[in-house]
């Protein structure tokens, strides 16, 4: 029979572009439970709403009842991609990142304890390990040093996870990735942003001196890796997710002005982020020596269909910036 997979999240950036993926030749069924914050949006799965293989619950993995409602019918495996995740939102209010991330992260581990599912897939970030120097990279052993609310929440989130390995030898696997891209990522996040603002002729609001780095992979690719850890990833591990991609922040901006043939005039420096992580980079050969992972799309190909993809859905970012977005980006980048 079909396994039944929850995935939380579904809504949102990674989360849509899972469901995607999972619906698309693989043998499941999906139960997807979001809030339908700020971040989440229905247009992203509007393609698969009437799939038969597809239910869609809207709830709070905070609330108990919400989570027992999603748990209702037999679920064989959990995702967890339900999240606050913007850096920068959690300096201005960290309230919803402990609400989400931690406690809801408890109410799907004890719901999900209780069902005994075959396996619980906590979605992490390579943010829990902090920031790297000029050199090394983050290895399933660096020790956990989050450096702001958000990375804070999520390091929680993992502890508790594995607890419930250790004490209750639940199924639990944590994964941890860099920097995703790809469709459907809200406008918030660097490349969507970038991409956008140069497309209405805005500013490209640049942090500090621009020289942090991020390790860039496709969504798509994390997608696979997240799918390989959910059919195969061994109980209590911790997978890191990355594609040995490591970027500049300056060098993002410059390659897409390039590529929309726009000025780099548009580029303004703007007062840096508190706390922020100078650099990312990811060893990701336990998941390849382990489950074979490979990347599949290299970066030049990758961030030149994802810019296309933001030209040619103009509609989709639009309604999403002339939204409550709106209002936070003036308070974000106003006088900065
Ligand atoms: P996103 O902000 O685009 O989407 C988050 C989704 O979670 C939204 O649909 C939102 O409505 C839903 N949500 C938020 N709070 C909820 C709650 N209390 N109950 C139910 N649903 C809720 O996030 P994303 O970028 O797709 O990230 C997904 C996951 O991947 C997160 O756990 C994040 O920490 C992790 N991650 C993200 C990246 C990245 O580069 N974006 C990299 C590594 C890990
Ligand atoms: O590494 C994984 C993480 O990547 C995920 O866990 C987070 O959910 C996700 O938001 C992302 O975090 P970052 O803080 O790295 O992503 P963000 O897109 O916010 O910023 C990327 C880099 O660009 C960072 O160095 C800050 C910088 N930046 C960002 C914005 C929004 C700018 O210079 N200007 C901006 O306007």
């Amino acid at each position: 029979m079909a396994k039944q997979i929850l995935v939380t999240g579904g809504c949102g950036f990674i989360g849509s572009n899972f469901i995607h993926y999972l619906l698309s030749g693989h043998d499941c069924n999906v139960t997807n439970l979001d809030k339908l914050t700020y971040a989440g949006n229905l247009d992203n799965l509007r393609d698969v709403e009437g799939n038969p293989r597809y239910t869609f619950v809207k709830g709070d993995i905070a609330d108990r009842a919400d989570v027992e409602a999603a748990f209702a019918a037999k679920i064989d495996g959990v995702v967890n991609f339900a999240a606050e995740t913007h850096v920068d939102r959690s300096i201005l209010d960290p309230d919803a990142f402990v609400a989400t991330n931690i406690t809801g992260t408890y109410r799907l581990l004890e719901a999900a304890r209780k069902a005994g599912v075959d396996k619980f897939v906590q979605i992490s970030t390579d943010e829990v390990y902090g920031s790297l120097g000029a050199s090394g990279k983050f290895s399933e052993e660096t020790p956990l040093s989050p450096n702001s609310p958000y990375s804070a929440s999520k390091a929680s989130a993992d502890m508790l996870a594995l607890s419930y390995f250790r004490t209750f030898g639940m199924p639990v696997v944590v994964t941890r990735c860099s920097n995703n891209y790809g469709p459907y990522q809200f406008p918030e996040k660097l490349i969507p942003l970038l991409v956008t603002n140069a497309l209405e002729e805005k500013q490209l609001p640049v942090y500090g001196d621009g020289l942090n780095v991020r390790d860039w992979i496709h969504v798509i690719d994390h997608c696979r890796a997240v799918h390989m850890v959910l059919e195969g990833g061994t109980p209590g591990a911790v997978y890191n997710i990355g594609a040995d991609n490591e970027r500049a922040n300056i060098e993002i901006v410059k390659g897409i002005l390039a590529a929309l043939g726009k000025p780099e005039s548009l580029i303004t420096y703007v007062k840096d982020r508190p706390g922020h992580d100078r650099r990312y980079a990811i060893d990701a050969t336990k998941i390849r020596r382990e489950l074979g992972f490979e990347v599949s799309i290299p970066f030049g190909r990758g961030i030149e269909e994802t810019v296309r993809w933001y030209v040619e859905n103009r509609g989709w970012w639009e309604r999403i910036k002339s939204g409550e977005y709106a209002a936070y980006y003036e308070v974000m980048y106003k006088g900065r």
